[in-house]
């Protein structure tokens, strides 16, 4: 009898999976090696419903039910992630090798704003992505995305169950989009290791959907892409291990403790209107972003040296623009050389050098990565690191990254005037250096 309490109270335990709506990943194809595969798309669970057994909120806006959710074991003992209506609640949808995220959507209950979403392999597991000496390619659409708008692909470490075999507790797993971690190690994580954020949470005043706990979740992030119809960029991020912090460790600016975390927040960043060519990305220029285009990135090397960019657009190969900045060699990828230098012409503080520079990062990509994809504004920032001039009066090298107004960019403004925003991401393909375009 003792024991079949047990046992019931700890399956009790672990947060459980809501059955009011079934779990139904969109599908979606994508290329390994030249051989289409059949994945799946699932949104994190951050996202979703956060219910006590009935219908009443575990988390409702920003805050914790203060009866539901007093404490992180309580709140996973009695609350339930929900499945999730992926186009009607949050306006997600696939077809073939194509995934459409729609920026503000409408739904019964709620109004949803953007989205998270990985790749899965099967329905338990994140697809992984071995980065060195391979070639990541996919073609993207930003026409739709104006200033302050940012359509993401990127790559993070994350476990490719979400967690659940190290931590029982989140027992949803990958399934249900658990385990999200990145460079910015961020608070606003409901759960963390399977259990709920709930200490110290505090609201975000200019964000009615989010808010920040005491706990910070960091790991390796490459990212891809981070784009708007305005300006691109791609970044890598170091961190010196993969893990959930606390205090100093998460590198809090609120605390300006930004270079003093696991992880470089700022990372070593190539966008070509930042360092010298205003004419290479955007609407009717080099590489038109009024018309979809094929991105190509190569991992160069183990251990990596190397990051390069190649474009495809209208069947034409594009080689990528190159530096012209005074102060940095004239290059067209990312490298140690490329990141030293351009962190002295700016004089920003060399974080990446400092987490490991391109060999640390080469051994964090030891560590297999899962793909997200997402379509965010910016409440911290306007998106103006992205698309404008930031510190938005400065004058320095390096300060200008696109044409965006530095009044642009407020959530408010962007939420309301272009709630049908949207990015289409399709054609992924993984494979052997120049085997993919
Ligand atoms: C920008 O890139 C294009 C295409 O590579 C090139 O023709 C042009 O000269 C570059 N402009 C500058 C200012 O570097
Ligand atoms: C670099 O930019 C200057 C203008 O700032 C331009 O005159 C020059 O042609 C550019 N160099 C290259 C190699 O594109
Ligand atoms: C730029 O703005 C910041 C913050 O608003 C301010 O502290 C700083 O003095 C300004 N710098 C210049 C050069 O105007
Ligand atoms: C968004 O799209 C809907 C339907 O296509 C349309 O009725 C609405 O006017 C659009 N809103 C804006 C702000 O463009």
């Amino acid at each position: 009898m003792f024991g079949f309490l047990l046992s019931l109270f700890a399956l009790q335990f672990a947060l459980e999976i809501g059955t009011q709506t079934s779990e139904s990943h969109p599908s979606i194809t994508w290329e390994l090696n030249g051989a289409r595969q059949s994945g799946q798309i699932v949104i994190d669970s951050n996202w979703r419903w956060l219910h006590d057994s009935g219908t009443t909120n575990c988390y409702d806006g920003n805050t914790w039910s203060s009866d539901l959710c007093p404490d992180p074991e309580k709140c996973s003992q009695n609350c339930y992630l929900e499945g999730a209506d992926y186009s009607g609640t949050y306006g997600i949808s696939a077809s073939g090798s194509q995934l459409t995220l729609g920026f503000v959507t409408k739904g019964s209950y709620s109004t949803n704003i953007g989205s998270r979403v990985y790749l899965l392999k099967d329905e338990n597991t994140y697809q992984m992505f071995k980065l060195k000496n391979k070639e990541f390619t996919f073609t993207v659409d930003v026409s739709n995305l104006p200033c302050g708008l940012n359509g993401a692909l990127y790559f993070v470490a994350m476990p490719s169950d979400g967690g659940k075999a190290k931590y029982p507790l989140a027992k949803p797993g990958a399934k249900y989009g658990m385990g999200y971690c990145d460079a910015q190690c961020p608070h606003d994580m409901k759960f963390i290791n399977g259990e709920a954020n709930v200490l110290d949470w505090k609201p975000q005043s200019n964000d009615e959907n989010a808010g920040t706990g005491r706990y910070g979740t960091c790991c390796t992030e490459m990212d891809i892409w981070e784009a708007n119809s305005q300006a691109t960029a791609y970044t890598v991020h170091a961190c010196s291990k993969n893990a959930r912090c606390e205090g100093t460790e998460c590198g809090d600016d609120s605390a300006s403790q930004r270079y003093n975390g696991i992880c470089d927040k700022d990372g070593c960043d190539f966008n070509s209107w930042r360092w010298g060519n205003k004419t290479f990305f955007g609407p009717g220029l080099t590489v038109d972003s009024s018309k979809p285009v094929t991105v190509v990135t190569q991992f160069i090397g183990d251990p990596l040296t190397e990051i390069r960019r190649i474009w495809v657009q209208g069947g034409k190969v594009i080689q990528n623009s190159f530096t012209n900045v005074s102060g940095i060699t004239s290059v067209d990828s990312i490298t140690n050389t490329f990141c030293d230098e351009s962190k002295v012409a700016t004089g920003d503080t060399n974080d990446f050098k400092a987490k490991g520079g391109m060999s640390g990062f080469s051994k964090a990509l030891d560590t297999e990565v899962v793909l997200v994809l997402s379509l965010w504004d910016d409440h911290t920032a306007n998106m103006l690191w992205l698309d404008s001039t930031y510190p938005s009066n400065s004058t320095a090298i390096g300060a200008t990254r696109g044409p965006c107004a530095t009044s642009s960019g407020d959530p408010k403004n962007v939420e309301s005037a272009s709630a049908n925003a949207s990015v289409k991401f399709s054609d992924i393909k993984f494979g052997a250096f120049d085997s993919t375009y």
